[in-house]
């Protein structure tokens, strides 16, 4: 039997800008996608990944695209020898947790394994990219939530618009960061979301412009407060943050009602993560009492509320 194994990964700034090739930052959570491959004839897949109510339904095109990109790529090995893919582990599916990510990057890594192909962590991050791409349109995904999926740590990326090599570097964190990932239980369609971003940057080009520069600087302070372990800037930077998620209509009232709570619970900052309208929100605390405060208030609201570490390594 081979294996391979995907993190989850919240998006701490800037996801939808780093479609644009705009900076952002994210970090591996240690829940990941667990893909075992054994032999079989053809290709099988069953999926045993834990997920909110809803999810595996709405992605089901989604997941059947990814696959099919995944045996395209693979197309000789599995007629030579035939594999059933089997996917599990401790990362539940849901909007903003680089799920897709990790289904791509686990099963390219078991397949890597299964058919002893040596490929390197660039290679398995380049065959997730295209499942990526080809579950959300091509466009709509930048390659950061696969790249924190295959590597791990807390990145800085940046999409490379001309297509050459996208700019990835490993960010060494003063200390790692306590944060609560809340669910609003609603799930979306990034290429969706994406796809109605881009329709309102058309219709407004000076005000995402203007939200871009916006963007970019508070980026700049944010690379440094992590630098320097500030934490209590990184929490503004995160509020100032989805207050641009807001303006770019990524937004919901759910969102911004687990973010009221979390900070009236004291977290330091909070916002949503990854596509947003729905998925997940972080949120950033100060210590672990903090960190268990935040997660109980969400919970008493009927959400759910994980409490996670940012940056696990490989
Ligand atoms: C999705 O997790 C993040 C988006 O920025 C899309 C992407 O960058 O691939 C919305």
């Amino acid at each position: 039997m081979a294996k391979g194994i995907g993190f989850g990964k919240t998006i701490l700034f800037g996801e939808h800008f780093v479609v644009y090739g705009l900076p952002g930052i994210a970090g591996a959570i240690s829940n990941k996608t667990i893909c075992e491959a054994t032999p079989a004839n053809g290709f099988e897949f069953v999926d045993k990944r834990p997920a909110v109510e809803g999810y595996k339904q709405t992605k089901k095109a989604e997941i059947a695209s990814q696959l099919d990109a995944i045996k395209k790529r693979f197309t000789k090995n599995i007629l030579q020898k035939g594999v059933k893919i089997t996917l599990a582990g401790d990362l539940e599916c849901a909007s903003g947790i680089g799920a897709s990510a990790a289904l791509a990057t686990s099963i390219a890594r078991a397949l890597n394994e299964y058919y002893d192909l040596n490929l390197g962590d660039d290679e398995v991050n380049k065959i997730a990219f295209e499942a990526e791409e080809a579950g959300s349109g091509k466009g709509n995904v930048s390659g950061i939530d696969n790249t924190c999926s295959t590597y791990g740590g807390m990145i800085s990326f940046k999409k490379n618009l001309a297509a050459g090599q996208n700019k990835i570097s490993t960010l060494r964190v003063k200390k790692p960061l306590r944060i609560v990932l809340a669910s609003t239980g609603i799930t979306q369609e990034t290429k969706k979301v994406v796809a109605d971003v881009k329709k309102e940057k058309e219709k407004n080009p000076e005000r995402f412009e203007k939200i871009f520069s916006e963007y970019e600087h508070l980026y700049t302070k944010a690379i440094a407060a992590l630098k320097e372990g500030d934490e209590e800037g990184i929490g503004k930077l995160m509020n100032h943050n989805q207050k641009l998620l807001e303006e770019i209509t990524v937004s919901s009232p759910e969102i911004e009602e687990i973010c009221q709570t979390a900070r009236s619970s004291g977290a330091l900052g909070a916002k949503l993560t990854g596509t947003g309208r729905g998925g997940l929100v972080v949120c950033l605390a100060k210590d672990q009492k903090n960190q268990e405060k935040i997660a109980k208030a969400i919970t008493q609201k009927g959400l759910v509320a994980k409490i996670a570490e940012l940056g696990s390594q490989k």
